[in-house]
């Protein structure tokens, strides 16, 4: 039973990643931000790492000024992020992992054994009115340990799913992901997903009644080097949006 529509959440990191190759202030993210409100977007996200490798300080600035967009703020759970996250008040922080030598989000949180005290974080930046979500593996474990924390959120990681061959290994990553939404709707608990998702791999997910938003980056900001950012964008929006019809359909049938 569909609940609301899937939002898509643009994430412009890498326009942030090829401005910084030439220290430049082109292309600028908020006008990727702008394009992609134009083009369906629900939201956009952006992630300040702790080394600033794509997005800047600045940037959140510029973003929270003068897009209409929510923003959601991908960061780390340490206590510089979150005087930076009560300062701008997003409309929703997404805490990730981070360690410097990765290139990308490798793996979702470990919240069932964090040593950091993440009620506390949660419960912090819950209380400026910013919507939390925690970035986790399709792993039942990692649910239950997001619902102690309090979490009203969690996003599931598609990592892993994207990256594997299409056929038995995608299709068992794909059920492990549907258990994992399953059991958040179960708890009470709002469900997103993300990473690397592509137009080849978005459908099966779009279709998961319990995912309620996706964020979506590099693939969409490659993939404007051939058609541009709005052309990308709106493809995406269809695929997601005739998968969830599709999916609604055939469950009322
Ligand atoms: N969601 C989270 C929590 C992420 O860390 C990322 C990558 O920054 C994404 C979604 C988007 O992943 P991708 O850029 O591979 O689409």
């Amino acid at each position: 039973m569909i609940k609301r529509r899937l939002r898509l959440g643009v994430n412009i990191d890498h326009v942030a990643t090829i401005r910084n190759a030439r220290g430049g202030p082109h292309p600028d993210p908020v006008r990727a931000a702008r394009l992609a409100a134009a083009a369906g977007a629900d939201g956009i996200t952006a992630h300040l790492r702790e080394d600033r490798r794509h997005i800047s300080d600045h940037d959140i600035q510029s973003l929270m000024d003068q897009i209409d967009l929510p923003l959601n703020l991908e960061m780390a759970a340490t206590e510089e992020m979150l005087e930076i996250a009560l300062r701008h008040r997003p409309h929703a922080a997404c805490i990730v992992p981070e360690r410097r030598e990765e290139r990308t989000t490798e793996n979702g949180l470990n919240v069932a054994e964090s040593n950091v005290d993440l009620s506390a974080y949660v419960a912090r930046l819950a209380a400026s009115g910013i919507r939390v979500s925690l970035f986790i593996d399709p792993d039942p474990r990692q649910i239950e340990a997001a619902h102690k924390v309090g979490a009203p959120v969690v996003e599931l990681h598609t990592g892993t799913y994207c990256e594997a061959a299409a056929g038995s290994d995608r299709d068992a990553e794909l059920e492990r992901i549907e258990g994992a939404a399953a059991l958040a709707g179960e708890l009470g608990i709002e469900c997103h997903a993300g990473h690397g998702l592509s137009f080849g791999t978005v459908g099966p997910i779009a279709a998961i009644p319990d995912v309620m938003e996706l964020n979506i980056g590099h693939f969409l900001i490659g993939e404007a080097i051939f058609g541009g950012l709005e052309s990308s964008i709106t493809r995406m929006r269809a695929l997601m949006d005739n998968s969830r019809a599709a999916a609604t359909g055939a469950r009322s049938a």
